[in-house]
């Protein structure tokens, strides 16, 4: 998707919360915390254009799975018709729903999840079923990695998850602040 398509898509959705996607640099700097020498499963919230997919679909094996949650439809068809990847599954749902939109096997057993979306436009409880469900669909030693404008997730990640790191990364546009959070205890 060119850079004028994704603004023009900002303008109609307010959700999008961004006007260009995520720099390579900063897309790489997130991607550091995954390791994939390892058949992974990773879900994905708010994927854009897919900034991030197409680099952790360069990275990751022939086995792993990356589930992708996208509430943008237009987002959601660019991402439909652009990635054909037995790999992948892509979904137009809002990430509070990923456990209905996750088959039952993977619940519990997702290492990675990786979030874009803009929480600061959720209201306090449903950032707490985002989170929760979160927390519900990885495994024991998984890692929720989250990318925001600021610090206003730590709060309600330390109620749902007891714990978290945070780096900043400035060569963005916006500049974020990278979550790393561990589903129960030290990884
Ligand atoms: C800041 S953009 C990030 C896009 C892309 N990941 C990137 O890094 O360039 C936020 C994305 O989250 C999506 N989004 C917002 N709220 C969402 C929700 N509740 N569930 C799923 N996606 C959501 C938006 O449509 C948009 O694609």
């Amino acid at each position: 998707m060119s850079k004028i398509d994704f603004l023009k898509t900002f303008i109609k959705d307010r959700d999008v919360a961004s006007i260009t996607p995520t720099s390579l640099h900063c897309v790489k700097r997130v991607c550091t915390h995954i390791d994939f020498s390892k058949d992974l499963t990773l879900v994905e919230y708010g994927p854009g254009d897919g900034v991030f997919s197409r680099f952790i679909l360069g990275k990751m094996s022939a086995n792993s799975k990356l589930i992708l949650i996208e509430l943008n439809e237009d987002f959601y068809k660019h991402l439909k018709d652009t990635i054909k990847d037995p790999r992948v599954e892509i979904h137009n749902t809002r990430a509070g729903d990923v456990e209905k939109a996750l088959s039952p096997e993977l619940i519990g057993n997702v290492d990675y999840v990786l979030s874009g979306i803009p929480f600061s436009f959720l209201e306090k409880s449903r950032k707490r079923i985002v989170l929760t469900a979160t927390k519900n669909i990885l495994k024991e030693g998984g890692l929720f990695l989250a990318y925001q404008t600021s610090g206003h997730l730590k709060k309600p990640v330390m109620e749902v998850f007891g714990n978290l790191e945070t780096e900043r990364e400035i060569l963005n546009i916006p500049p974020y602040l990278i979550y790393r959070v561990v589903k129960n205890g030290v990884r």
